[in-house]
């Protein structure tokens, strides 16, 4: 009875213009893999569960997206979204779909855009967390080591003790700068990596809790889930919801969250940096995937089409990158800056 739902629906502001509308970054092949990131997180959980217990929700104008870059799924396990309200409508639509199908079942969230390697680690933990989740009414994060004062990041206090499943003492999602410099000093804070194990029962009795307009909405559309009127009736929950994040919205405040450590690799992918970071390099520490010439270049990304040869000299620390009909050539690690330049073109096209 274990089921897992892909969050599929963000937008990847920080990677534009690689990452757009109209291929947010899930969907791309980021780190050359061959796959996109949205394939790899799939094949993550085949081993885990029957693949008819996966389902991916996203923005509706992704949907057919979704059916190509994975064709194993059938059409009533993608959740199209009328509109973006952020992860706790998504998950709420999600959990009351598969509570429908079973009432017991365990359902493990997860985003669909970071790189996880040492999977079979990966799959022991949520193996594990997902028995300690089955019939308890607990809300089961995955913790990762910190290693920088990151902002864009949930932290998680824990009470040190020896069992597997640890019982949170705070979530903060997204402290200041001052703050996480204090929770990386202190040492017994770790990010939460944005996967969740709870059971059915549990998520949705927190929804009432913590968030009861929302459950409210919800529980007037379940019966018309699975009948031909869902996409209306979501259309109308969604359009009564707030947007808001699980994190926000159940995290920060229900008393009964618990935190798993996970000793895999991880990446949010968040940034050019982190994609920096992991990559393959050539000797200047350049990450090139682009028919490209450098000369005194050194910690830079270079990424265009073969069929374009980009010649750079004398760049420390750049973006060059051509995607489509964008050249970009940027400090990688401005990244606040992405969102500036998306706004600035909206508002001059
Ligand atoms: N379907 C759907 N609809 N998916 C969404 C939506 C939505 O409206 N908004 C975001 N998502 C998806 C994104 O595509 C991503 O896979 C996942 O949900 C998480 O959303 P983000 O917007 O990337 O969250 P975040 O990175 O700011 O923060 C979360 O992840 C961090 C780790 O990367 C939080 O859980 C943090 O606490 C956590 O540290
Ligand atoms: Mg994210």
């Amino acid at each position: 009875n274990l089921f897992v739902v892909l969050m599929a629906g963000g937008v990847g502001v920080r990677f534009w213009p690689y990452s757009r509308n109209s291929k947010p970054k899930q969907f791309l092949d980021v780190l050359g893999t061959g796959k996109t990131l949205l394939q790899s997180t799939f094949d993550r959980f085949v081993p885990l569960c029957p693949i008819e217990n996966i389902y991916v929700v996203t923005h509706e104008e992704h949907a057919a997206l979704v059916r190509e870059q994975l064709p194993q799924l059938s059409d009533d396990q993608i959740l199209a979204e009328p509109m973006r309200k952020n992860t706790a409508p998504c998950i709420a639509y999600a959990s009351y779909k598969i509570a429908l199908k079973n009432e017991n079942a365990v359902i493990v969230v997860t985003p669909s855009d970071h790189l996880i390697m040492m999977e079979e680690v990966f799959q022991d933990v949520i193996k594990k967390a997902a028995d300690m989740a089955q019939g308890q009414d607990k809300l089961m994060t995955l913790g990762i080591t910190p290693t920088r004062p990151e902002t864009g990041y949930g932290y998680i206090q824990y009470h040190t003790e020896k069992n597997f499943a640890k019982k949170v003492k705070t979530f903060t999602e997204k402290p200041e700068l001052s703050l996480a410099k204090k929770f990386l000093e202190s040492g017994d804070f770790v990010w939460n990596s944005g996967v969740f194990i709870w059971g059915a029962k549990a998520i949705t009795t927190a929804f009432h809790q913590y968030l009861p307009e929302m459950a409210e909405v919800f529980d007037e559309v379940r019966p018309k889930l699975g009948t031909p009127e869902e996409k209306e009736a979501i259309l109308g929950a969604y359009s009564q919801c707030k947007n808001v994040s699980i994190d926000y919205g159940i995290m920060e405040k229900a008393k009964n969250v618990y935190v798993c450590l996970g000793n895999f690799t991880w990446s949010d992918l968040g940034s050019w940096a982190s994609i920096h970071e992991i990559s393959a390099k050539d000797e200047n520490n350049n990450v090139i995937n682009a028919n490209a010439h450098t000369y005194d270049t050194r910690n830079c990304i270079i990424k265009g089409s073969p069929d374009k040869l980009i010649v750079v000299q004398g760049l420390n620390g750049y973006l060059i990158g051509e995607f489509g009909n964008v050249i970009i050539v940027v400090e990688k690690d401005k990244e606040e800056q992405f969102r500036k330049f998306v706004n600035d073109i909206k508002a001059k096209p």
